[in-house]
């Protein structure tokens, strides 16, 4: 990576302002799942190690510019402060005099949890003023949140031109495993992609078929393909719109692209609906697709096998409806088993990974969504792209 990281700076006695990516899902006014708080454990610790001060800030949700009760930070800071071993003071603006305050007073080994950074409507905007604001707490910007990197905000991106800027060690690490399937891929190289829509996936779609040696489509948008191939798909979800660009992208590099050979279909789309098993060219009339079927399992392992490196972004199914996760699952434990590098990307990907007890086993998992999916798309992350090169 060419860029600085917290290794490559002395912090001791330093104010840090550390962008961390907290935004968790919350369940009851608590913190439901706290993979993304655990990320960040090894910067913030390496830090306070150091001699450092801590004002960490995140936003959560997407509180459109205004203060929205449920998404205050105070919950994060509960865990925060759990998972350090360490009080965690939480204030309820992340500018202004009282946070100033609070920040020159901060001694090393002190962490201030600033508030949601999208309850101001600066943050979005990338408003220069209000990440001159936020520079101002601190003498040096450390960036850690990797899962908000592709969003050109104040705190991910303009704070960094008024800092010296460098990444976290949660940044660094997923810049290293990602950066590496998309510059410098281990070949056999075998990508896995799923989710609902060819539009949404399109860049990552031409960018793996430029890089991997066969790329396996399952979910909702291999139903895409095989309208293209010119099945009727019953009711399933189909991008009428997305049509041509399957159709080129099946005759141009249709060798290395893999579909299912078979498919989980349902006459309604809820957990008890009547299932069936067919071939994708058998989906009749009011059905619906809402997994890969049984016989793909060993054709997709089969095309995994000798694999010396696997991306794996997207469920292969409706896995958050019981009986349409077991394609998803399955895949998280033919990964789990290989010998190759596996990297997940983030998003629902990540979270049937977690679901299914496999993190251990694989290489690495990513805590970044879209974030994940831009730099598999080969694009820059703006919150990576202000950080001090080497
Ligand atoms: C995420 O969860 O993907 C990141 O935190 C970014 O959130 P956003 O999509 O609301 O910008």
């Amino acid at each position: 990576m060419n860029k600085k990281t917290i290794r490559d700076i002395a912090v001791d006695g330093r104010r840090v302002l550390v962008r961390v990516d907290f935004n968790v899902p919350l369940k009851n006014g608590a913190v439901a799942d706290d993979t993304r708080i655990r990320a960040a454990l090894p910067t913030l610790e390496y830090l306070l190690k150091h001699g450092a001060a801590l004002i960490v800030c995140s936003h959560l949700g997407r509180p459109k510019g205004r203060v929205v009760p449920e998404l205050r930070m105070d919950p994060v800071a509960e865990r925060l402060a759990a998972l350090l071993g360490r009080p965690v003071r939480k204030l309820d603006d992340c500018v202004g005099p009282e946070v100033e305050q609070a920040a020159a007073a901060l001694r090393p080994g002190g962490i201030i949890l600033l508030e949601n950074t999208r309850f101001h409507p600066e943050e979005k905007k990338n408003d220069p003023a209000f990440a001159r604001q936020l520079a101002s707490l601190a003498d040096l910007f450390v960036n850690d949140a990797f899962g908000t990197a592709h969003r050109a905000h104040a705190s991910t991106e303009g704070v960094a031109h008024y800092l010296p800027a460098v990444a976290g060690l949660l940044m660094e690490k997923e810049l290293e495993f990602l950066g590496k399937a998309v510059e410098n891929p281990e070949h056999p190289y075998v990508a896995v992609l799923g989710g609902a829509k060819i539009s949404d996936k399109i860049g990552v779609i031409e960018s793996l078929l430029r890089r991997c040696d066969r790329l396996l489509i399952g979910g909702g948008m291999a139903n895409t393909f095989f309208r293209a191939m010119g099945f009727e798909m019953g009711d399933s979800l189909v991008e009428e719109e997305a049509v041509p660009t399957a159709e080129r992208l099946l005759k141009e590099k249709g060798g290395r692209l893999v579909l299912p050979v078979d498919v989980v279909i349902a006459d309604r789309f809820a957990a008890d609906a009547q299932t069936r098993v067919v071939a994708p060219n058998e989906v009749p009339p009011g059905w619906r697709v809402l997994d890969i079927g049984p016989k793909t399992l060993p054709t997709f392992e089969s095309a995994l096998s000798g694999a010396r490196m696997v991306v794996w972004n997207g469920p292969l199914g409706v896995f958050e409806l019981e009986p349409f996760a077991h394609g998803t699952n399955e895949m998280a434990r033919i990964l789990a088993d290989m010998d190759a590098i596996t990297i997940i990307g983030g998003g629902d990907s990540a979270a049937a990974v977690r679901q299914a007890g496999l993190v251990d086993k694989m290489t690495h998992v990513s805590t970044g969504g879209g974030a994940s999916l831009e730099l598999l798309e080969g694009k820059t992350l703006p919150g990576v792209a202000a950080l001090d090169d080497k």
